[in-house]
């Protein structure tokens, strides 16, 4: 496909002193200038709480950069695209809820032709913003010239939230005009799995019941809870990953083929298979899932507290720091095919990644051979992250006279192959944001299915009164979630085996 280029436009970021700002938006940006992607004709205005003028962000930012990890630093700072960008930033500061500001941003955006707002700010603000931006007539689009905004993640708490944030934004704003982040669709192989499957006959060809057994999908951090005590607190590890980055991912393994790949076509092929997910009753869901917190322990030889302990968090928290689910998609394609999602926060690796597992073969002819009782079922693992890549296991005969079987990986490593670089994984969503493709954004319509799959384990958890079972630290969680998958007579895929390990 051709690259668009991007035309003249003015990023205007709430929430510019924040983490998000500095840690993958800006980077990203500078990224994309260093690309050529963005030309000088970007600018920044960046908002916040904190006053000062637009040295004052410059500065915070230079600080920033200066303390990237050395990999980022050289890749961020080895040429002249931040100098370049560095001028073209400027800063206002304010009440996001009171006017005032609003009418400074006027002010300083004059007759600045396309706008795209960026609301890096708590999940409260989302709706009140775009309430203010509309009432100042920020969000006109006219003489051919897009408004548009950019919203992150949380976009509500629940169902009803969710729904109550659309219908405030909606009454503003066009659809057309939104574009709800999910940083898992930046991620390159997240990309790729629309392309390994839909330009690929051989993978596609097997996607279904027919073949299929079963799909696990996995988030696993070593990160702990840290510092962000009083957002997980209310938060937790279902509300945090599952609806978002963890339905993407099913999404796009369980979609139907759309029609092209145009924005609408490709959402509405994931906003029908969420909408298929299956509703569970408050049984159902209390019966298919585990919950659970880690407690004191170690990881990588450091000392971790137990969740409870952290920093703004209540010490009878019932918060989970780990979640897994079995799911259905009732559609055709999917029929009996379980989903098992997992996630969890101070396991022992990062890893994530989607495994699934194919049919047995139905009739195991070397049934003389002691590998072959056991004869694997083929696999396709797509490692997300780390160490991005694609393997397929398959058995195939041991070198020799007898027949006997071995399992082996095929492997594809993205590293082998490209210079995957440094990136923050919001290059493309901005890029995206700017040229107006909405593929990788979310539709209100996909984000209020995905609340109402997870609405029963949210209610039924909130009816129960037990707190999630603990786990060690380090480990691969706690032990009800084996329990949840074995007792399908399945096995969760080892954590952290990274691809070229699996061999
Ligand atoms: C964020 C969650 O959306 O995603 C975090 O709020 C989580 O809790 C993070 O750590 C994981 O993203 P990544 O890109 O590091 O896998």
């Amino acid at each position: 496909m051709v690259t668009k280029s991007v035309p003249p436009v003015t990023l205007v970021i709430f929430g510019a002193t924040g983490d998000l700002t500095r840690r993958l938006l800006v980077p990203a940006i500078i990224n994309l200038t260093r690309s050529g992607l963005v030309g000088d004709d970007l600018t920044v205005v960046g908002v916040g709480i904190d006053e000062g003028d637009d040295e004052f962000l410059r500065q915070r930012l230079d600080e920033f950069l200066g303390h990237l990890s050395p990999q980022a630093e050289a890749q961020t700072t080895r040429d002249d695209a931040w100098d370049r960008l560095r001028s073209r930033i400027s800063y206002r500061s304010g009440d996001f809820t009171k006017d005032e500001i609003y009418e400074a941003i006027k002010l300083r955006l004059g007759s600045a032709a396309n706008i795209a707002f960026c609301l890096a700010v708590p999940p409260s603000l989302f709706g009140p913003i775009v309430e203010k931006l509309a009432t100042h007539g920020l969000m006109e689009e006219t003489d051919g010239c897009f408004r548009r905004v950019a919203i992150e993640k949380p976009y509500g708490t629940d169902l009803a939230s969710a729904r109550a944030l659309d219908t405030q934004i909606l009454a503003q704003v066009v659809e057309k005009q939104v574009y709800r982040l999910d940083h898992f669709l930046g991620k390159e192989t997240v990309q790729n799995l629309m392309t390994a499957r839909f330009a690929n006959m051989i993978i596609e060809g097997l996607w279904s019941n027919n073949y299929i057994d079963h799909v696990q999908i996995t988030a696993a951090e070593t990160v702990d809870v840290g510092s962000r005590g009083k957002f997980y607190d209310a938060t937790g590890a279902l509300r945090d990953m599952i609806p978002n980055h963890l339905f993407q991912l099913l999404a796009m393994i369980a979609m139907e083929p759309p029609n092209s790949f145009d924005a609408e076509a490709v959402r509405n092929e994931k906003g029908k298979v969420l909408k298929a997910l299956r509703v569970y009753s408050m049984e159902e869901a209390a019966a298919n899932s585990v919950r659970g917190t880690y407690g004191t322990g170690n990881i990588d030889g450091q000392p971790l507290s137990a969740y409870r302990e952290t920093k703004d968090v209540s010490s009878d928290s019932r918060t989970e720091t780990y979640v897994a689910l079995k799911l259905y998609a009732d559609t055709w394609r999917w029929a009996g095919v379980p989903f098992y999602l997992r996630t969890g926060k101070a396991l022992t690796a990062r890893d994530t990644e989607i495994v699934i597992t194919f049919n047995k073969v139905p009739f195991a002819q070397f049934r003389e051979s002691e590998v072959t009782r056991h004869l694997p079922p083929n696999r396709l693992v797509i490692q997300v992250q780390p160490d991005e890549g694609i393997s397929m296991e398959i058995s195939i005969k041991r070198s020799g006279q007898s027949v006997e079987t071995v399992p082996v990986s095929l492997d594809f490593r993205y590293a082998d192959r490209f210079d995957i670089g440094h990136t923050t994984g919001y290059e493309s969503l901005i890029y995206d944001l700017f040229i107006g493709d909405q593929t990788l954004f979310q539709r209100a319509d996909s984000i209020e299915a995905g609340w109402a799959a997870v609405q029963p384990f949210l209610d039924a958890w909130s009816a129960d009164n037990t707190i999630p079972e603990t786990y060690v630290p380090g480990s691969m969680g706690p032990a009800s979630a084996d329990d949840l998958i074995r007792k399908d007579g399945r096995e969760w895929h080892e954590l952290g085996v990274v691809l070229h390990q699996r061999r």
